[in-house]
């Protein structure tokens, strides 16, 4: 890879025919955008996981992984609801909850302490508190999170590799017009996204069994926001405002620019 070098096929952006550069350019600004909401589509879709405002790795845990937290209604129990029944009742709901909350269990013992303690409240006529009225609507409170299933996993994953692999294809058949030394870096900004968009749809699968594997999602969605960015920004600059250096420029022999159209 000699650097002063340059491939017989290769043209900048400003060798181009305008039409093409006209083309590139419309193509630029609609994936920006595009990649601008796909951004703030994941910021408003995960951020909230944790209960905390902005995206963090315990949301991306949380995401695929599930929370270790306890469910809805012994959070609940432990809580705010804890004086709303005897002692006693409480310590066999926690049991209960505890032991998977099975149907039987619920029809054996469960049905009357709920029915005596939390349905003057929680018998579905006031919109803002949980319907806690019957087995189907109790079990709404005391299910785990499990995190993304795999089948959702798998739905969002062959979207995602061919989805993007359209977008970091386009952006870099764009961005291979741009003069950039040395050529290692350019060959790096081409094939980071491609890395980046295996290692966070891998990523989501092992976060899922082994959560500190969220640090490898978040790294993979910054380096291809910094490729997309870095792709995007000098594709731009070089197609209208950047003057070819002269070597490169001259390279068949002296040419006059304003012949170029
Ligand atoms: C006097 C009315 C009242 C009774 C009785 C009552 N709750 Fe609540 N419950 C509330 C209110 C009000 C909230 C929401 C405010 C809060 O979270 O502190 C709430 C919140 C909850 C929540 C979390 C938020 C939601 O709506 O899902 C759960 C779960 C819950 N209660 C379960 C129970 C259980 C189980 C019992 C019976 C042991 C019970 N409650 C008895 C009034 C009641």
């Amino acid at each position: 890879m000699n650097d002063k070098a340059i491939h017989r096929l290769y043209r900048h952006f400003q060798e181009l025919p305008l039409g093409m550069r006209t083309l590139f350019t419309g193509a630029l600004m609609v994936l920006g955008l595009g990649y601008l909401f796909a951004a703030l589509y994941v910021f408003a879709a995960h951020s909230g996981a944790d209960g905390k405002p902005g995206l963090s790795v315990d949301d991306i845990k949380i995401t695929y992984s599930g929370s270790t937290e306890v469910t809805p209604l012994e959070k609940a129990l432990r809580g705010p609801m804890s004086g709303m029944l005897p002692q006693k009742d409480l310590a066999t709901m926690l049991k209960w909850i505890r032991e998977g909350a099975n149907k039987r269990a619920y029809t054996s013992t469960i049905e009357t302490i709920v029915e005596a303690n939390c349905l003057a409240c929680h018998d579905g006529s006031n919109p803002h508190l949980s319907n806690l009225d019957g087995y189907e609507k109790i079990s709404e409170v005391v299910v785990q999170d499990t995190g993304a299933d795999l089948f959702t996993l798998v739905r969002v994953s062959h979207i995602h590799l061919f989805g993007l692999t359209f977008i970091f294809f386009i952006l870099g058949f764009i961005f291979s017009h741009a003069y950039l030394r040395p050529v290692w870096l350019k060959l790096t900004l081409i094939m980071m996204p491609f890395a980046g968009v295996t290692m966070d749809v891998l990523g989501w699968y092992v976060t899922k069994v082994f959560t500190p594997f969220a640090w490898v999602v978040l790294i993979a969605g910054v380096i291809n926001g910094v490729s997309f960015a870095a792709m995007w920004v000098v594709s731009m600059y070089q197609m209208w405002f950047y003057k070819i250096p002269d070597h490169v420029r001259d390279r068949h022999g002296p040419s006059d620019p304003d012949t170029w159209k």
